[in-house]
Protein backbone atom coordinates (compact mmCIF):
# COMPACT_ATOMS: atom_id res chain seq x y z
CA UNK A 1 0.00 0.00 0.00
CA UNK A 2 1.17 3.52 -1.21
CA UNK A 3 1.11 6.11 1.85
CA UNK A 4 0.85 9.83 0.84
CA UNK A 5 0.37 12.47 2.99
CA UNK A 6 -2.17 15.38 1.79
CA UNK A 7 -0.84 18.60 3.00
CA UNK A 8 -3.46 21.53 1.11
CA UNK A 9 -2.38 24.06 3.21
CA UNK A 10 -4.26 27.59 2.53
CA UNK A 11 -5.70 30.31 -0.08
CA UNK A 12 -6.32 27.95 -3.83
CA UNK A 13 -4.23 25.21 -1.93
CA UNK A 14 -7.30 22.49 -0.68
CA UNK A 15 -9.48 24.12 -4.20
CA UNK A 16 -6.84 22.42 -6.44
CA UNK A 17 -5.64 19.53 -3.79
CA UNK A 18 -9.44 18.77 -4.30
CA UNK A 19 -9.04 18.68 -8.27
CA UNK A 20 -6.17 16.25 -7.79
CA UNK A 21 -7.07 14.04 -5.21
CA UNK A 22 -9.86 13.50 -8.27
CA UNK A 23 -7.61 12.44 -10.54
CA UNK A 24 -6.24 10.06 -7.85
CA UNK A 25 -9.24 8.59 -7.47
CA UNK A 26 -9.81 7.56 -10.85
CA UNK A 27 -6.56 5.54 -10.53
CA UNK A 28 -7.90 4.15 -7.33
CA UNK A 29 -10.77 3.21 -8.95
CA UNK A 30 -8.78 1.46 -11.38
CA UNK A 31 -6.95 -0.89 -8.45
CA UNK A 32 -4.23 1.20 -7.39
CA UNK A 33 -3.49 0.84 -3.91
CA UNK A 34 -3.18 4.30 -2.44
CA UNK A 35 -3.88 5.35 0.82
CA UNK A 36 -4.14 9.36 2.07
CA UNK A 37 -3.65 11.12 4.86
CA UNK A 38 -4.41 14.87 5.64
CA UNK A 39 -2.77 17.08 7.72
CA UNK A 40 -2.45 20.62 8.57
CA UNK A 41 0.18 23.34 7.23
CA UNK A 42 1.41 26.44 7.11
CA UNK A 43 -1.45 29.55 8.10
CA UNK A 44 -3.84 26.85 8.35
CA UNK A 45 -1.83 24.93 10.97
CA UNK A 46 -1.03 28.46 12.73
CA UNK A 47 -4.71 28.97 12.94
CA UNK A 48 -5.58 25.36 14.92
CA UNK A 49 -2.13 24.79 16.84
CA UNK A 50 -0.33 28.24 16.86
CA UNK A 51 2.24 26.38 14.54
CA UNK A 52 2.88 26.19 10.74
CA UNK A 53 4.70 22.91 11.02
CA UNK A 54 2.52 20.85 14.17
CA UNK A 55 5.44 17.67 15.41
CA UNK A 56 1.98 15.43 14.08
CA UNK A 57 2.25 16.83 10.51
CA UNK A 58 6.14 16.16 10.60
CA UNK A 59 5.30 13.00 11.26
CA UNK A 60 3.18 11.99 9.29
CA UNK A 61 5.48 12.96 6.72
CA UNK A 62 8.03 11.46 7.85
CA UNK A 63 6.37 8.22 7.64
CA UNK A 64 4.63 8.46 3.97
CA UNK A 65 5.97 7.54 0.84
CA UNK A 66 5.37 10.98 -0.48
CA UNK A 67 3.56 14.23 0.42
CA UNK A 68 1.18 16.21 -2.10
CA UNK A 69 1.72 19.86 -0.89
CA UNK A 70 -0.82 22.44 -2.01
CA UNK A 71 0.36 26.13 -1.40
CA UNK A 72 0.74 28.09 1.87
CA UNK A 73 0.94 31.92 3.00
CA UNK A 74 -1.35 34.70 3.15
CA UNK A 75 -1.37 38.26 4.11
CA UNK A 76 -3.20 37.88 7.96
CA UNK A 77 -0.13 35.87 8.75
CA UNK A 78 2.41 38.34 7.34
CA UNK A 79 2.47 40.20 10.56
CA UNK A 80 2.81 36.96 12.95
CA UNK A 81 6.58 36.27 14.43
CA UNK A 82 8.63 35.13 11.75
CA UNK A 83 8.54 31.73 13.34
CA UNK A 84 4.84 31.51 12.73
CA UNK A 85 4.74 32.71 9.80
CA UNK A 86 3.18 30.37 6.73
CA UNK A 87 6.74 30.30 4.83
CA UNK A 88 8.39 29.13 7.85
CA UNK A 89 6.58 25.81 7.88
CA UNK A 90 7.39 25.12 4.31
CA UNK A 91 11.13 25.79 4.79
CA UNK A 92 11.26 23.57 8.30
CA UNK A 93 9.41 20.55 5.80
CA UNK A 94 12.40 21.23 3.28
CA UNK A 95 14.74 21.37 5.43
CA UNK A 96 13.57 18.48 8.22
CA UNK A 97 13.43 15.74 4.97
CA UNK A 98 16.51 17.31 3.31
CA UNK A 99 14.42 17.86 0.21
CA UNK A 100 17.74 19.48 -1.00
CA UNK A 101 17.07 18.69 -4.81
CA UNK A 102 13.76 20.81 -6.65
CA UNK A 103 12.77 19.94 -10.24
CA UNK A 104 10.78 22.53 -11.88
CA UNK A 105 10.18 21.59 -15.00
CA UNK A 106 8.59 24.67 -17.73
CA UNK A 107 7.08 22.93 -20.68
CA UNK A 108 5.25 24.65 -23.33
CA UNK A 109 2.04 22.51 -24.28
CA UNK A 110 1.32 23.14 -27.79
CA UNK A 111 -1.86 24.10 -27.16
CA UNK A 112 -0.96 27.01 -24.83
CA UNK A 113 1.88 28.76 -27.09
CA UNK A 114 -0.64 31.43 -27.74
CA UNK A 115 -1.30 32.15 -23.93
CA UNK A 116 2.61 33.22 -23.10
CA UNK A 117 3.46 37.12 -22.90
CA UNK A 118 6.27 35.98 -25.29
CA UNK A 119 6.02 35.42 -28.99
CA UNK A 120 4.63 31.64 -29.78
CA UNK A 121 8.03 31.54 -31.99
CA UNK A 122 10.04 31.83 -29.07
CA UNK A 123 8.76 29.68 -26.62
CA UNK A 124 6.91 27.11 -28.94
CA UNK A 125 7.91 23.48 -28.03
CA UNK A 126 9.80 24.72 -24.94
CA UNK A 127 10.97 22.16 -22.55
CA UNK A 128 13.56 22.88 -19.94
CA UNK A 129 13.78 21.75 -16.04
CA UNK A 130 15.23 24.11 -13.41
CA UNK A 131 17.21 21.75 -10.78
CA UNK A 132 17.17 24.13 -8.07
CA UNK A 133 19.33 23.20 -4.71
CA UNK A 134 16.52 23.75 -2.05
CA UNK A 135 18.23 23.41 1.40
CA UNK A 136 20.74 25.72 1.38
CA UNK A 137 22.20 29.32 0.45
CA UNK A 138 20.60 32.17 1.98
CA UNK A 139 17.61 30.89 2.90
CA UNK A 140 18.97 29.22 5.78
CA UNK A 141 22.92 30.54 6.21
CA UNK A 142 23.58 31.92 9.52
CA UNK A 143 23.73 34.65 10.81
CA UNK A 144 20.82 36.27 9.95
CA UNK A 145 18.46 39.13 11.48
CA UNK A 146 17.86 42.71 12.33
CA UNK A 147 19.57 44.30 14.35
CA UNK A 148 20.02 48.00 15.76
CA UNK A 149 23.53 49.49 16.00
CA UNK A 150 24.84 52.02 18.71
CA UNK A 151 23.17 54.91 16.35
CA UNK A 152 20.37 53.47 16.76
CA UNK A 153 20.14 52.62 12.71
CA UNK A 154 18.92 49.02 11.70
CA UNK A 155 20.91 47.10 9.73
CA UNK A 156 19.37 43.93 8.04
CA UNK A 157 21.58 41.28 7.29
CA UNK A 158 21.56 37.47 6.00
CA UNK A 159 24.50 35.12 4.63
CA UNK A 160 25.03 33.14 1.45
CA UNK A 161 26.75 30.28 2.17
CA UNK A 162 27.24 26.75 0.82
CA UNK A 163 29.21 23.82 1.37
CA UNK A 164 31.17 21.88 -0.74
CA UNK A 165 29.26 18.43 0.13
CA UNK A 166 25.99 20.38 -0.40
CA UNK A 167 26.67 21.90 -4.03
CA UNK A 168 28.19 18.59 -4.74
CA UNK A 169 25.28 16.54 -4.51
CA UNK A 170 23.27 19.59 -5.88
CA UNK A 171 25.02 19.01 -9.14
CA UNK A 172 25.00 15.23 -8.87
CA UNK A 173 21.45 15.62 -8.98
CA UNK A 174 21.39 17.75 -11.85
CA UNK A 175 24.11 15.95 -14.09
CA UNK A 176 21.67 12.71 -13.55
CA UNK A 177 18.54 14.79 -14.60
CA UNK A 178 20.42 16.28 -18.10
CA UNK A 179 21.50 12.56 -18.62
CA UNK A 180 17.37 11.68 -18.61
CA UNK A 181 16.60 14.50 -21.01
CA UNK A 182 19.41 15.83 -23.63
CA UNK A 183 22.69 15.96 -21.90
CA UNK A 184 23.20 19.43 -21.70
CA UNK A 185 23.91 21.58 -18.03
CA UNK A 186 24.07 24.72 -17.58
CA UNK A 187 24.81 26.11 -14.00
CA UNK A 188 24.24 29.32 -13.00
CA UNK A 189 26.31 31.35 -10.81
CA UNK A 190 27.12 34.96 -9.83
CA UNK A 191 30.82 34.29 -9.97
CA UNK A 192 32.35 37.60 -10.72
CA UNK A 193 31.24 38.90 -7.16
CA UNK A 194 30.44 36.37 -4.58
CA UNK A 195 32.41 33.88 -3.09
CA UNK A 196 29.87 31.28 -1.98
CA UNK A 197 29.29 30.91 -5.82
CA UNK A 198 32.49 30.73 -7.20
CA UNK A 199 32.97 27.47 -5.06
CA UNK A 200 30.13 26.73 -6.68
CA UNK A 201 31.16 26.89 -9.92
CA UNK A 202 34.42 24.79 -9.04
CA UNK A 203 32.81 22.09 -7.55
CA UNK A 204 29.92 22.25 -10.21
CA UNK A 205 33.33 21.60 -12.68
CA UNK A 206 34.54 18.98 -10.64
CA UNK A 207 31.71 17.19 -10.53
CA UNK A 208 31.33 17.67 -14.17
CA UNK A 209 34.64 14.89 -14.82
CA UNK A 210 32.20 12.24 -14.11
CA UNK A 211 29.86 13.14 -16.42
CA UNK A 212 32.15 13.37 -19.48
CA UNK A 213 28.39 12.46 -21.71
CA UNK A 214 27.26 15.44 -19.99
CA UNK A 215 27.40 18.79 -21.78
CA UNK A 216 28.55 21.78 -18.70
CA UNK A 217 28.34 25.02 -19.53
CA UNK A 218 28.35 27.90 -16.84
CA UNK A 219 26.15 31.42 -16.95
CA UNK A 220 26.05 34.16 -14.89
CA UNK A 221 22.77 34.56 -13.04
CA UNK A 222 21.78 37.99 -14.24
CA UNK A 223 22.73 36.82 -17.89
CA UNK A 224 20.54 33.96 -17.75
CA UNK A 225 17.65 35.42 -16.29
CA UNK A 226 17.95 38.14 -19.78
CA UNK A 227 18.44 34.61 -21.98
CA UNK A 228 15.37 32.97 -20.04
CA UNK A 229 13.37 35.70 -22.37
CA UNK A 230 15.58 36.20 -24.96
CA UNK A 231 16.09 32.58 -26.36
CA UNK A 232 14.60 30.16 -23.57
CA UNK A 233 14.90 27.29 -25.60
CA UNK A 234 18.94 26.98 -25.70
CA UNK A 235 18.11 25.52 -22.21
CA UNK A 236 18.28 21.84 -21.70
CA UNK A 237 18.61 21.82 -17.55
CA UNK A 238 19.54 24.64 -15.80
CA UNK A 239 21.41 23.89 -12.23
CA UNK A 240 21.30 26.63 -9.88
CA UNK A 241 21.46 27.40 -5.75
CA UNK A 242 18.44 28.44 -3.59
CA UNK A 243 17.87 32.06 -3.88
CA UNK A 244 18.18 31.90 -8.20
CA UNK A 245 16.40 28.98 -8.65
CA UNK A 246 13.38 31.00 -6.86
CA UNK A 247 13.66 33.60 -9.07
CA UNK A 248 14.55 32.04 -12.46
CA UNK A 249 11.97 29.13 -11.49
CA UNK A 250 9.13 32.12 -11.77
CA UNK A 251 10.42 33.86 -14.47
CA UNK A 252 10.43 30.25 -16.27
CA UNK A 253 6.60 29.94 -15.72
CA UNK A 254 5.72 32.73 -17.65
CA UNK A 255 7.26 31.03 -20.61
CA UNK A 256 4.65 28.96 -20.36
CA UNK A 257 1.64 31.07 -20.31
CA UNK A 258 0.82 30.65 -16.76
CA UNK A 259 2.32 30.16 -13.46
CA UNK A 260 -0.76 28.02 -12.62
CA UNK A 261 1.05 25.01 -14.96
CA UNK A 262 4.38 24.58 -13.20
CA UNK A 263 4.40 21.44 -11.10
CA UNK A 264 7.99 20.63 -8.87
CA UNK A 265 9.23 17.48 -7.26
CA UNK A 266 11.77 18.05 -4.30
CA UNK A 267 13.81 14.65 -3.39
CA UNK A 268 15.82 14.14 -0.97
CA UNK A 269 18.73 11.54 -1.24
CA UNK A 270 16.15 8.13 -0.31
CA UNK A 271 13.91 9.00 -3.71
CA UNK A 272 11.33 10.37 -0.76
CA UNK A 273 10.10 13.63 -1.91
CA UNK A 274 7.52 16.33 -1.91
CA UNK A 275 4.96 17.77 -4.69
CA UNK A 276 3.59 21.05 -4.98
CA UNK A 277 2.82 23.66 -7.91
CA UNK A 278 6.17 25.96 -7.92
CA UNK A 279 2.94 29.27 -7.33
CA UNK A 280 1.98 30.34 -4.02
CA UNK A 281 -1.52 30.08 -2.19
CA UNK A 282 -2.60 33.13 -4.72
CA UNK A 283 -4.69 35.01 -1.71
CA UNK A 284 -6.20 37.53 -3.93
CA UNK A 285 -8.39 34.36 -6.06
CA UNK A 286 -8.95 31.76 -3.37
CA UNK A 287 -12.58 30.52 -2.56
CA UNK A 288 -13.24 31.95 -5.94
CA UNK A 289 -13.65 28.47 -8.30
CA UNK A 290 -11.23 29.85 -10.72
CA UNK A 291 -7.63 28.57 -9.65
CA UNK A 292 -5.99 26.30 -12.10
CA UNK A 293 -4.95 23.09 -10.60
CA UNK A 294 -3.41 21.69 -13.51
CA UNK A 295 0.41 22.41 -11.24
CA UNK A 296 -1.18 20.58 -8.42
CA UNK A 297 -2.48 17.70 -10.95
CA UNK A 298 1.11 17.48 -12.74
CA UNK A 299 2.79 17.49 -9.71
CA UNK A 300 1.06 14.36 -8.66
CA UNK A 301 1.83 12.63 -12.23
CA UNK A 302 6.23 14.14 -10.87
CA UNK A 303 5.01 12.30 -7.57
CA UNK A 304 4.45 8.61 -9.36
CA UNK A 305 7.03 9.59 -11.72
CA UNK A 306 10.16 10.15 -9.00
CA UNK A 307 8.85 8.79 -5.99
CA UNK A 308 6.74 5.67 -6.95
CA UNK A 309 8.87 4.32 -9.90
CA UNK A 310 5.64 4.97 -12.02
CA UNK A 311 6.29 6.60 -15.30
CA UNK A 312 3.73 5.15 -16.70
CA UNK A 313 0.58 6.67 -14.59
CA UNK A 314 2.74 10.26 -14.54
CA UNK A 315 2.51 10.20 -18.67
CA UNK A 316 -0.84 8.46 -18.56
CA UNK A 317 -1.89 12.23 -15.79
CA UNK A 318 0.33 14.25 -18.65
CA UNK A 319 -1.37 12.76 -21.12
CA UNK A 320 -4.94 13.42 -19.70
CA UNK A 321 -3.69 17.25 -18.71
CA UNK A 322 -3.04 17.26 -22.39
CA UNK A 323 -5.74 15.96 -24.10
CA UNK A 324 -7.96 18.46 -21.85
CA UNK A 325 -6.20 21.36 -22.89
CA UNK A 326 -6.61 19.91 -26.88
CA UNK A 327 -10.65 19.90 -26.11
CA UNK A 328 -10.27 23.69 -25.28
CA UNK A 329 -10.67 23.85 -21.48
CA UNK A 330 -8.88 26.87 -20.03
CA UNK A 331 -9.16 28.72 -16.85
CA UNK A 332 -9.09 32.35 -16.65
CA UNK A 333 -5.23 32.18 -16.15
CA UNK A 334 -4.74 30.95 -19.49
CA UNK A 335 -7.84 31.67 -21.65
CA UNK A 336 -7.24 34.21 -24.64
CA UNK A 337 -10.04 36.53 -25.29
CA UNK A 338 -12.70 34.93 -27.12
CA UNK A 339 -11.99 31.94 -25.14
CA UNK A 340 -14.41 30.11 -22.68
CA UNK A 341 -13.50 29.91 -19.46
CA UNK A 342 -14.07 27.12 -17.15
CA UNK A 343 -13.65 26.70 -12.93
CA UNK A 344 -11.51 25.13 -10.93
CA UNK A 345 -13.98 22.03 -10.45
CA UNK A 346 -14.61 21.81 -14.01
CA UNK A 347 -11.28 21.47 -15.03
CA UNK A 348 -10.64 18.87 -12.76
CA UNK A 349 -13.54 16.78 -13.48
CA UNK A 350 -12.26 17.19 -17.31
CA UNK A 351 -8.71 15.91 -16.45
CA UNK A 352 -9.94 13.03 -14.15
CA UNK A 353 -12.59 11.78 -17.56
CA UNK A 354 -9.91 12.68 -19.58
CA UNK A 355 -7.55 10.00 -17.58
CA UNK A 356 -10.47 7.35 -17.24
CA UNK A 357 -10.89 7.25 -21.03
CA UNK A 358 -6.90 7.10 -21.65
CA UNK A 359 -6.97 3.49 -20.16
CA UNK A 360 -5.28 1.43 -22.20
C1 LIG B 1 8.74 28.63 -3.84
C2 LIG B 1 8.19 29.70 -2.94
C3 LIG B 1 8.81 29.54 -1.55
C4 LIG B 1 10.31 29.75 -1.71
C5 LIG B 1 8.22 30.48 -0.48
C6 LIG B 1 6.73 30.32 -0.35
C7 LIG B 1 8.90 30.31 0.85
O1 LIG B 1 8.39 30.95 -3.48
O2 LIG B 1 8.59 27.43 -3.52
O3 LIG B 1 9.32 28.99 -4.87
O4 LIG B 1 10.78 30.89 -1.69
O5 LIG B 1 11.01 28.74 -1.85
MG1 LIG C 1 9.19 30.95 -5.43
Amino acid sequence: MIRLAILAGDGIGPEIIAEALKVLDVLRGEGLQVSTEAAAVGGAAVDLHGDPLPDATLELCRRSDAILFGAIGGPQYDVLPREQRPERGLLRLRKALDLFANLRPARVFPQLAAASTLKPEVVAGLDILIMRELTGDIYFGEPRGIRIEANGERVGFNTMIYSESEIRRAAHAGFQAARRRHHRLCSVDKMNVLESTQLWRDVVTEVGREYPDVELSHMLVDNAAMQLVRNPRQFDVILTGNIFGDILSDEASMLTGSIGMLPSASLNATGQGMYEPIHGSAPDIAGRGIANPLAQILSLAMLFRHSLDRSDLAERIETAVEATLEAGCRTADIAQAGEKVISTTQMGDAVASALARGRT
